[in-house]
């Protein structure tokens, strides 16, 4: 039996994921490629961001484990097999480097440090008043192994900070909200709102013009799940008007994104090119090799999605 890595990795990639998943999975014969595997059946798919159809065929395959947390292009590929157990990849350092991520974001957005770069560049001496983290409510969309991650380091950092997620939960210092019934209302109390949803059929689109006018004027936007949550045309709109004050985006329906694109240039957006968490084969092996073995024992596989929900 072989395990196939399916990955659009570059060559720096390879060389940082090989050797870690040698190591971690010392028994397993790993192959780059189906044809690598020269008529070995192929039993466990390791997966990152693959090209559509590259599970094709795989009729032996007894478990799907995707190296990015993220799952949405993998459920979007009529070729997956389906009935077999997709885990996606969950990594207490990933959901470290989230937080790290969203906490830069907030800082910059608290004390205006963005526009200070902004005014660097127009040779511009402009002090602003500065406000304390207590000041600001931060909207973190997504109660999930990130969001929490971002929501306590939020409350760490002094924000008063809102969760919103499908079901109740809760976390220690964030108010909880969940089902649609508060989406108005938590976007309404949000002087940022922090995007951590799945992208599913349900949110996609989420974040548009009707949800940025329930956010208080001068309010600001930080994407770091997915582009499609967001409705571009409606976001232009909404910084162009001065309702919302600036987006930090991470993540973009089109990936990378196209150099032509308006927000390379817009002076009230920020572009990150998709680095708010990578994963680290350094700590994600380990949670891989975890996955394969419990799938060779017959024990209970970890983080398991759920292909109804999509996520
Ligand atoms: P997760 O653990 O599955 O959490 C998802 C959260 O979203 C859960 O709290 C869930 O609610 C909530 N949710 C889902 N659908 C919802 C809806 N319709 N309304 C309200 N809440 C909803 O996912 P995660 O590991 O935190 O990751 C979240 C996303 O971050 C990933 O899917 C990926 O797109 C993105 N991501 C981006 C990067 C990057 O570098 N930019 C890196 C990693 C991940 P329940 O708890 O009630 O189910
Ligand atoms: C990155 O976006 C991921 O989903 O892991």
């Amino acid at each position: 039996m072989s395990v196939l890595i399916a990955a659009d990795f570059e060559d720096a990639d390879w060389d940082a994921w090989w050797p870690a998943l040698t190591a971690a999975l010392p028994h397993e014969r790993l192959v780059r490629s189906i044809a690598e595997a020269a008529g070995d059946a192929i039993d466990i798919a390791l997966v990152a961001n693959p090209p559509a159809g590259a599970l094709q065929g795989l009729n032996s395959l007894r478990l799907i484990q995707s190296l990015w947390a993220g799952v949405d292009k993998l459920l979007a590929d009529p070729t997956v097999p389906p009935g077999v157990p997709l885990a996606r990849m969950v990594d207490p350092a990933m959901n470290a480097a989230m937080a790290e991520t969203a906490l830069w974001a907030v800082l910059g957005l608290q004390r205006d440090f963005f526009d200070y770069a902004a005014s660097q560049r127009a040779a511009q001496w402009k002090p602003m008043p500065q406000r304390r983290a207590s000041d600001l409510t931060v909207a973190v969309l997504g109660q999930g192994q990130m969001g929490r991650a971002v929501a306590r380091r939020l409350v760490q950092h002094g924000c008063r900070v809102i969760g919103w997620s499908t079901r109740p939960c809760e976390v220690d210092g964030v108010q909880t909200h969940a089902g649609d019934a508060a989406w108005p209302a938590v976007l309404a109390m949000a002087q940022i709102v922090v995007n951590l949803l799945p992208l599913t059929p349900a949110t996609r689109g989420v974040l548009n013009a009707a949800a940025f006018a329930q956010m208080p004027r001068g309010a600001s936007l930080v994407n770091l799940a997915r582009g499609a949550h967001v409705v571009e045309a409606d976001l232009r709109a909404a910084l162009d008007a001065g309702h919302l004050h600036r987006a930090v985006l991470d993540v973009f329906a089109a990936e990378p994104l196209p150099a032509a694109h308006p927000y390379w240039s817009h002076p009230r957006v920020t572009v990150l090119p998709h680095i708010a968490a990578q994963t680290d084969p350094r700590s994600a092996a380990a949670v891989v090799a975890a996955n394969v073995e419990a799938c060779r024992s017959g024990l209970p596989l970890a983080h398991l999605v759920d292909r109804v929900r999509g996520y």
